[in-house]
């Protein structure tokens, strides 16, 4: 096994770059929607890295110092605790940290804070010091970026998502959790993955990649206090095997919507996925189908809610559950289907956010009965 600090493994890869891709237009969205309404937002990048890889690309820590001082015009202020174990990783942190301060535009309110550590025990310190001062821990975004799989218990992800406006953005390791599932030694490390010793029920399941990562949401949802998750796979950068799933997990509505767009935009063909090298051919084929086609959600709406009025938001959100039926769709999707039947006559909608056409929020529809 190669170490942590081994060089090769901070030669910046397509795989990486497809996880920042969605880790900075998420942030994008994140930073100044929470920033602009509370006084303090957090990041922890629990599992931080160097800061900057081989060639020069900047690390998650750089990369989130950048978009919070980007955005600090707009916020009180943003917390960034930075968490790495491996000495000489750490070592390389820290200079990139300091070699980012200067560049800081508003350094008064990036307020970044790096340590050597391990991500378990910095945040349940963390988490253990806003219980006992009772000082809310505010909104909190925490990256979850291992190598592996272990040392993150899905009892302190439960914990995290048991406060109110946290997330949790994960790197779970499909590839080495599935590989080495029949290895004794590493049963412990998949017990705190899990939660407990379910998993063992899905060892003999044929698709073995699909069942792990459906078994961890599962977790997330009856174990972790998530409502809402969501999971992007990518491939390895020189072949099509999956090397992990990223997954996000949060209580907020709006997070969610905007996670959902973000990794749809970023995936192929309306799958959320980075292929590895079936991507690029996968992106400039002529599509087998389309990734908006909407068939299917008219009838869905219809069996829902035929006969009942509820607003806009209030079909998105109930959409979302049970969590493994929600469909891959966003907002857009809908506006265009319920307008579409607004024309049709089968629903009517009753304007109270939007003005004239529009379609949004809190703006009732009202959907005809069953036909018998
Ligand atoms: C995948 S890399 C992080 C990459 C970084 N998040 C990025 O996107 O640029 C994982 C890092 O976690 C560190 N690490 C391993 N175990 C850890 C632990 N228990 N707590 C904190 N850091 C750990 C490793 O040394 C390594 O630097």
């Amino acid at each position: 096994m190669l170490k942590d600090n081994d060089p090769t493994k901070w030669v910046y890869k397509e795989h990486t770059r497809v996880k920042h891709a969605l880790l900075e237009k998420y942030l994008r969205a994140w930073i100044p929607i929470l920033g602009s309404t509370n006084p303090r937002i957090m990041y922890v990048d629990g599992f931080a890295g160097r800061g900057v890889y081989e060639d020069g690309s900047p690390g998650s820590p750089v990369l989130a110092m950048k978009l919070a001082d980007e955005f600090a015009p707009r916020l009180q202020s943003i917390t960034l605790r930075l968490v790495e174990r491996n000495e000489e990783n750490y070592e390389n942190l820290k200079s990139a940290v300091e070699a980012q301060m200067p560049k800081l535009l508003c350094p008064d309110r990036v307020l970044v804070h790096h340590s050597r550590g391990d991500f378990d025990e910095a945040v349940c310190s963390l988490l253990d010091h806003a219980e006992s001062s009772g000082v809310p821990l505010g909104p909190s975004f925490v990256f979850i970026d291992p190598f592996g799989f272990t040392g993150v218990p899905l009892q302190t992800v439960g914990r995290i998502l048991a406060l109110p406006k946290t997330e949790v953005f994960f790197t779970f390791m499909l590839r080495d959790v599935n590989r080495f599932l029949e290895l004794d030694q590493i049963a412990p490390a998949v017990d705190g993955l899990f939660g407990g010793d379910c998993w063992r029920e899905v060892t003999a399941n044929r698709d073995r990649e699909r069942a792990l990562v459906e078994l961890y949401r599962k977790r997330l949802h009856e174990g972790a206090n998530a409502r809402y998750s969501l999971h992007f796979k990518v491939c390895e950068s020189d072949s099509t095997a999956t090397l992990y799933y990223l997954v996000h997990a949060n209580n907020n509505f709006k997070g969610h919507q905007i996670m959902k767009g973000v990794m749809l935009s970023q995936g192929v063909n309306g799958e959320f996925a980075y292929l590895g090298t079936n991507d690029l051919a996968e992106r400039t084929q002529t599509l087998l189908f389309d990734p908006n086609d909407t068939s299917g959600l008219e009838a869905e709406l219809m069996r829902r809610y035929a006969g009942q009025t509820i607003t806009f938001d209030g079909i998105m959100e109930a959409m979302c559950h049970p969590w493994n039926l929600e469909p891959p769709f966003i907002e857009r999707h809908y506006r265009q289907v319920i307008k579409q039947m607004a024309s049709d006559g089968s629903v009517c909608i009753r304007r109270i956010s939007s003005k004239r056409n529009g379609l949004k929020e809190n703006d009732l529809v009202v959907f005809a009965p069953r036909k018998q």
